[in-house]
Formats: C-alpha cells, sequence, structure tokens
C-alpha cells in the first residue's frame, strides 16, 4: 500500500516515515521544505534500509497534487504540512490561513477528485485552550484558541467533520498531539528548529551544547507543584507509531474521529531539567522570567480511548525521551544543514 505523506520531510513526519516504512507501506513524501532539509529524508532512506520517493512540493499547488494522485494509487494520506510557530503565525495571520487552511482545502479537493478518502490529520492540544480540568479527555470542549495557529488547527477540525458528515466515504483520523520531544534512537533524525528554538526540549539541548547561554523558564507562579508550567511530553517515535495504528484503524471505519496523542504524565519545566541533567551530565543554566503570553499552566492528556480503540500507548519514558533528544543534539550540533 502506498501512502502520501505531506511535511514529510520535517520533525514528526520523518519520525512516522520510518514507522510506516517499517510497518510495510510504500511512502511518497510531498513537502516544500519551507521547514526542513531534504536531507532528514535520505536519513530515513539509511535508517530503514529502504526507498521512498520525494516530491518537491506546495499543498497549495492543485495542480501537482492531481498528477501526482494520477501517478500513484494512493491508499491514505498523512497530512502533517503545515506551519506551526505561534508567535509568527500572530504576526502573519493570513499566511498560517492559506497554508494550513487553504493548504488542507486544497488537498482534500484533490484527494475526492481522485477517490481517496483516507485522511489522518497532524491536530494539536492547543484546540482544547485552557480547560478547567486534568487530564484532558477528547469530549472537552474545544475552540478556547488564543492565536491563528492553533485557530488554523479547529478550523481544519471542523472542515473535516463536516467533510465527512456531507460524504460518507471518508475516513478521518484528528490525532490531537500533546508536546512531542525525542529523536529516533539512531540520532540520525530529529528536530531542526529555524533559529532560536521557541520549544523547550530543543532550547534545553540547545544551551547544554554550547549554542545558546541560558535557558528562561518561563514562569514559576503557577498553581502546579513547583511553580512552573506542566506539559504532556511525548516520545517521537511513539507518536509516529499512533499515526500507523490510526491509518489501520481507518481500513475499516468510516466518519472523523478524534484521538488525543498523549503519555497521560506531566512534567513541569524544572522537572524536564533536572531530568536532562541526569541523564546527560550536563549543568543547564536557568533563570526564572515572568511567565510566556498565551501560555496556560498545565496540560496534559488521558490517552485511554486512543489504547481501546486504536491499540495504541506510549512506550518510552521521560529518561529515554531526553537520551534520545541529546543523542541527535550532539550528533548533530547544527541540525541537519551544517552536521
Ligand atoms: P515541521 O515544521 O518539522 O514539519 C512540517 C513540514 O511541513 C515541514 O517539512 C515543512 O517544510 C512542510 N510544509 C509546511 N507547509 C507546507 C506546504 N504548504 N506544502 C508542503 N509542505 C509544507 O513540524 P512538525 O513538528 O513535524 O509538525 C508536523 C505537524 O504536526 C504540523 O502540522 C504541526 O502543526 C503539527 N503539530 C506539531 C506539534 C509539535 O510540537 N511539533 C504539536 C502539535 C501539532
Ligand atoms: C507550544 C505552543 C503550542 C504548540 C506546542 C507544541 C505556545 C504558546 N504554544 O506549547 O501551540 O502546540 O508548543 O509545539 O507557544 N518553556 C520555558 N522556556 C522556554 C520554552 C518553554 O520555560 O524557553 C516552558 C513553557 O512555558 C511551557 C513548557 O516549557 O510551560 C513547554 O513549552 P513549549 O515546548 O513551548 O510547549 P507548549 O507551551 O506546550
Amino acid at each position: 500500500m502506498v501512502v502520501l505523506v505531506t511535511g514529510g520531510a520535517g520533525y514528526i513526519g520523518s519520525h512516522t516515515v520510518v514507522e510506516l516504512l517499517k510497518s510495510g507501506y510504500d511512502v511518497v513524501v510531498l513537502d516544500n521544505l519551507s521547514n526542513s532539509s531534504a536531507e532528514s529524508l535520505l536519513r530515513v532512506e539509511k535508517i530503514t534500509g529502504r526507498k521512498l520517493e520525494f516530491v518537491h512540493a506546495d499543498i497549495r499547488e492543485r495542480r501537482k497534487l492531481d498528477e501526482l494522485f494520477r501517478q500513484y494509487d494512493f491508499s491514505a494520506v498523512i497530512h502533517f504540512a503545515g506551519l506551526k510557530a505561534v508567535g509568527e503565525s500572530v504576526a502573519e495571520p493570513l499566511r498560517y490561513y492559506d497554508n494550513n487552511v487553504g493548504g488542507t482545502i486544497t488537498l482534500c479537493q484533490a484527494m475526492e477528485a481522485a477517490g481517496v478518502f483516507r485522511l489522518v490529520f497532524s491536530s494539536s492540544a492547543t484546540v482544547y485552550g485552557e480547560p478547567e480540568q486534568m487530564p484532558i479527555l477528547e469530549n472537552f470542549t474545544v475552540g478556547g484558541v488564543t492565536n491563528p495557529y492553533g485557530r488554523s488547527k479547529w478550523i481544519i477540525e471542523q472542515v473535516l467533520e463536516d467533510l465527512s458528515c456531507a460524504d460518507p466515504r471518508w475516513s478521518i483520523a484528528l490525532l490531537r498531539y500533546f508536546n512531542p520531544v525525542g529523536a529516533h534512537e539512531s540520532g540520525m533524525i530529529g528536530e531542526d528548529p529555524d533559529g532560536v528554538p521557541n520549544n523547550l526540549l530543543p532550547y534545553i539541548t540547545q544551551v547544554a551544547v554550547g549554542r545558546l547561554q541560558q535557558l528562561s523558564v518561563f514562569g514559576d507562579d503557577y498553581s502546579t507543584k513547583d511553580g512552573t508550567g506542566v506539559r504532556d511530553y511525548i516520545h517521537v517515535c511513539d507518536l509516529a507509531s499512533g499515526h500507523v495504528k490510526a491509518l489501520d484503524f481507518l481500513e475499516n471505519h468510516n466518519g472523523a474521529q478524534v484521538w488525543n496523542l498523549g503519555t497521560g504524565h506531566g512534567y513541569s519545566v524544572l522537572d524536564m531539567v533536572h531530568a536532562f541533567e541526569e541523564v546527560s551530565g550536563c549543568k543547564v543554566d536557568y533563570k526564572i522570567e515572568p511567565r510566556r503570553t498565551g501560555d496556560i499552566g498545565e496540560c496534559w492528556s488521558d490517552p485511554s480511548k486512543a489504547r481501546r480503540e486504536l491499540g495504541w500507548q506510549a512506550q518510552r519514558s521521560l529518561h529515554t525521551m531526553m537520551a534520545d533528544a541529546w543523542r541527535w543534539q550532539q550528533q548533530n550540533p547544527h541540525g541537519y544543514e551544517h552536521s
């Protein structure tokens, strides 16, 4: 079976392509490389010992999509392609809505025209906004998002739900990721943020490797165990295997369904710093700063629906997340381009 993976050269996409190839799928990656390097795909081939097809294109290019759908008999599409920087989305909302919402609509139009109705979509825990209760279940209210990036995810979820209501041939998985971290155990692929990282763990590893001086801990006055923000960090390879499980599920189920992909455990910023120090043996210099605008105090999942329905559960510990993130950072101190 051939699967089209949009955004497959990126962080989560490349790890998912490894899982797909290992599970026997053939893979075509479509990516415009706006936030990634094709080097990641060469490394995926080295890790798996398998070949994949790469198409350098944009999901908004309808003609290219039509050509691709004529060329291959895709059984499904896994759709990672999107822009994901929250701050940038506030500054450039049109670019975010055009790329994320417009791009998804064009992709679905091409799928419909080609008679491909199976879709796995990368959504985010951000659609839950600031829930009153933890852990977060799929039936919690969504939509209380505070920025265009989050709103683009919420809008796309609704578009896809409407689509599945209008035409029962669609089978769609909306996967709400919690906080993906870590890297493939080989150290050959991992997260390669452009410029200064926004996310916590890449920031920590770049401080440790000497690329950045000091971590700013955004707030120590939340009502959490040590006052710092709590999140549900999930190993990117566990997240990747969730996509293969979702594909299996979609073979026998129509409609649009939602699953949380998280571990069900919350760790604070200081837990993360200490776990990293323990695993790496490096000291991470940090200072407490004011809260970051738009941040919430805590956010962790109840992942039991995915366990029940997809037969999926995260396997890797916080220790493994740290060890793998650190191996990737050490082997590739400047990411893909300069390693
Ligand atoms: P990433 O930036 O590493 O990967 C996204 C990929 O999509 C990149 O390779 C980029 O070049 C490509 N792309 C972007 N716009 C495109 C377009 N118009 N046409 C073709 N390719 C395009 O990001 P990631 O962390 O791997 O995230 C993958 C998906 O998961 C995104 O949709 C993101 O919003 C979502 N997500 C990520 C996180 C996270 O913390 N990383 C959390 C929740 C959801
Ligand atoms: C951020 C995004 C969210 C996105 C998610 C995963 C914001 C407001 N939200 O969420 O939309 O889905 O990433 O990509 O950007 N922290 C520090 N210092 C840092 C970086 C982070 O203390 O330099 C803290 C944060 O305050 C938070 C925790 O670490 O408590 C995790 O932060 P981060 O990795 O950015 O993820 P989220 O805030 O969950």
